[in-house]
């Protein structure tokens, strides 16, 4: 189950290109494409003819033209042509609420009257100069919910990743969690450890010694619907750690934008916001293939975490680990709760 009244990162402007791209999201299958104006476009992939998707057509100026005879259609989910037809009778197709901000393409897969766009997560670093940015996107065959539960508790990272940005360290501090307006909190600190090696290529791309005792910080914030951000980093020890003077520190925002595909496959938009050298271009590919190193590590279990709970259909443990994604999952439950409530009291 999700969340429908949200909005959601569908995909990046790269993938609508000169092309329509078919995706599924929160089990609509939408077509995306750049319509009037150079504006995105959201519609049901599915041509009124005879159902063809319409994300296999091809685009002709600012309609887009199904790959199977030519039907035309316009960005209000209405047909502007086919040979040889009159095309004014012809039903329309679904339109969803889309917008394009901060470098993404958000879609609103619920009632279209209960969108509003003001209500996208503000990301303020993805429009200040001081920032660098880069990421991917990934497709993991697994419930939504189990990418929630890994990105809220990073203790995963001393065994699943201890080769890149996991250390022993993380197991020796309990992290703390507790619920703020509008977001669930989960935060780790520790002070004067060293870094592990993605942290030190980290420290050398900002020109500091990687080899002198660092404090770490890891601060995990989920929002509604499903979005992960992470403060994390590190600073020469002794500066304040997360509060240190930013020439002590490499570090910054980790996004991850989660969005379910269906029940049991996710759409998995993650990348790095940092905010030193911000022109270093090849540091921002060096971190960003670094990271999508230890996304992989992160597939591989959750895939098969998903599989392991297909089959037994088993109870969960929540330890203090899972304390932040506890939290998270009751923000999702409620919101779910509240939509279909909504939705009886219309019915
Ligand atoms: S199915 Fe699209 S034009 Fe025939
Ligand atoms: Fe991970």
């Amino acid at each position: 189950m999700f969340q429908k009244n949200a909005w959601y990162v569908a995909c990046t402007p790269d993938e609508i290109d000169g092309k329509p791209l078919g995706r599924k999201i929160c089990d609509e299958q939408i077509v995306f494409y750049r319509g009037p104006g150079g504006k995105p476009v959201a519609l049901d992939d599915y041509c009124p003819h005879r159902g063809a998707p319409l994300s296999l057509g091809h685009m002709k100026g600012e309609n887009l033209v199904c790959g199977y005879h030519g039907l035309e259609m316009g960005g209000d989910g209405k047909t502007v042509a086919m040979p040889s037809q009159r095309v004014g009778g012809f039903p329309s197709v679904r339109v969803y609420p889309v917008e394009e901000r901060y470098g993404f393409i958000w879609v609103w897969p619920g009632e279209r009257e209960k969108a509003d766009p003001s209500l996208i997560h503000h990301l303020a670093w993805a429009e200040d100069p001081e920032y660098a940015c880069g990421g991917g996107l990934y497709h993991f065959e697994c419930n939504y919910l189990l990418l929630v539960d890994n990105l809220m508790d990073l203790s995963h990272e001393a065994y699943l990743h201890p080769n890149s940005i996991g250390q022993p360290e993380i197991l020796h501090v309990d992290p703390t969690s507790h619920m703020e307006e509008g977001s669930a909190v989960t935060s780790r600190f520790m002070n004067n450890i060293m870094a592990p090696p993605l942290y030190r290529a980290a420290l050398r791309g900002h020109n500091l010694a990687d080899d002198v005792p660092v404090d770490r910080w890891q601060i995990c914030h989920f929002y509604l619907p499903s979005h992960v951000l992470l403060d994390v980093g590190v600073a020469h020890a002794g500066h304040g750690g997360f509060e240190a003077d930013p020439k002590y520190k490499a570090g910054g925002v980790v996004w991850d934008f989660i969005t379910p595909e269906t029940e049991t496959s996710t759409w998995y938009f993650w990348g790095m916001a940092r905010n030193f050298c911000p022109d270093d271009k090849e540091l921002t590919e060096q971190i960003t293939k670094r990271f999508s190193v230890v996304f992989n590590e992160d597939r591989e279990m959750l895939e098969r975490q998903q599989k392991n709970l297909e089959r037994t259909r088993g109870a969960l443990l929540n330890l203090n680990i899972d304390s932040g994604g506890v939290y998270a999952r009751r923000m999702i439950e409620q919101a779910i709760a509240e939509e279909r409530q909504s939705e009886r009291q219309v019915a």
